[in-house]
């Protein structure tokens, strides 16, 4: 197995070591590369992002990825948009775990608001909303197999607008259908009122399947029930290659303070143990985070007074130990 690691930019560079670690621990046989994109590179060379940087991530069977820091140029293109469209990584696989509740929101990556069809004018600027049976019915599909696969008891609920989108009854009806053919249980429900529900009884919901733009403001709003952005992962998956990342940024403001929280970066890396088959190692992960946490070995966005690396540090011993 070839592992790609980018670190990144600002805290990627500090909170990645640490899970890469973890992954070097419980995967000793597999093949670690460094890839160097970012904002950095950047200001050295001219590019964040090269075709050649593409093919080395292409090569890879997981890539683990910290975060990157956006020129600050209008004519820049986001750099993780590229690699999103260069490696179809169409279903954004964000958990958000808590007390008492255990959801997943599952964001289609690849076209609704976020398909780069766009008209810029002083008077008018138009964005083109893309939705596709195709792209809708992978995502519901990616949906179920995790319903099936997470033993879910709760209906997979379409998060959608079709009252007012007349482009998500395409999105809805093919989710649908999906649900149908998997004999699933399922949900609609409007995107707003299920964000507002989301927050209000998160323990009503499971896996949560809807749109990008939908799919992004809905996963960074449960942050709010998780102890925020330091706490939360996420998986890039195609069909060919898969893609794990902190869901924070590179947060200048703390970077090269070893402040940041680790852990949205372990989980990341755990959540690439679990995509393998590797869920018992994914357990040991996740069971090590909720130990360092309630001994209070965390940093100071948890309330504690540990660094960066220590908490790494930490999370490894209690793996290791079982
Ligand atoms: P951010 O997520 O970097 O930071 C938001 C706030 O949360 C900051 O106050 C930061 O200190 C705090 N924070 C974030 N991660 C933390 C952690 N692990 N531990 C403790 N505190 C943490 O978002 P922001 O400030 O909007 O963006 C900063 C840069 O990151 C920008 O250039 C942005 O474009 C980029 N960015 C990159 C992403 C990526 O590479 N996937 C995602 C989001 C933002
Ligand atoms: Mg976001």
């Amino acid at each position: 197995m070839k592992i790609a690691i980018v670190k990144g930019d600002g805290i990627g560079q500090e909170v990645i070591p640490p899970a890469e670690k973890i992954l070097r621990h419980f995967l000793p046989g597999a093949e670690y590369f460094d890839v160097k994109v970012g904002y950095e590179k950047w200001k050295e060379t001219g590019t964040a992002c090269t075709d050649d940087d593409i093919k080395k991530l292409k090569s890879a069977d997981a890539i683990l990825f910290g975060a990157i820091t956006t020129p600050p140029d209008p004519d820049y293109k986001s750099v993780i948009m590229k690699i999103r469209h260069e490696l179809d990584l169409y279903a954004n696989l964000r958990p958000v775990k808590g007390d008492g509740f255990d959801i997943m929101v599952v964001r289609e990556n690849t076209e609704g608001l976020y398909s780069g069809i766009e008209e810029i004018g002083e008077e008018r600027s138009t964005t083109l909303r893309v939705i596709t049976r195709k792209g809708s019915e992978r995502i519901a599909k990616a949906a179920c197999e995790l319903a099936i696969k997470r033993g879910s008891t709760k209906p997979v609920v379409i998060g959608n607008k079709a009252n007012v989108l007349k482009s998500d009854v395409l999105f809805r009806d093919t989710c649908i259908g999906v649900c149908k053919s998997y004999g699933l249980e399922y949900k609609t429900m409007f995107i707003d009122a299920l964000t507002l529900d989301v927050l209000m009884q998160p323990s009503n919901y499971d896996v949560i399947v809807t749109t990008n733009i939908f799919g992004d403001i809905l996963s960074d709003a449960c942050g709010y029930l998780t102890g925020g952005l330091g706490m939360l992962p996420s998986a890039n998956i195609g069909d060919a290659h898969a893609f794990f990342e902190p869901v924070h940024g590179s947060a200048p403001d703390i970077a090269g303070k070893n402040i940041a929280n680790p852990i949205a970066a372990i989980r990341s890396a755990g959540m690439l143990l679990d995509h393998f088959g590797y869920c018992e190692y994914a357990a040991l992960v996740e069971k090590a985070i909720s130990a360092s946490v309630s001994m209070g070995v965390c940093t100071k966005d948890l309330g504690g007074n540990y660094g960066t690396k220590e908490t790494g540090e930490y999370i490894l011993t209690e793996i290791i130990k079982e």
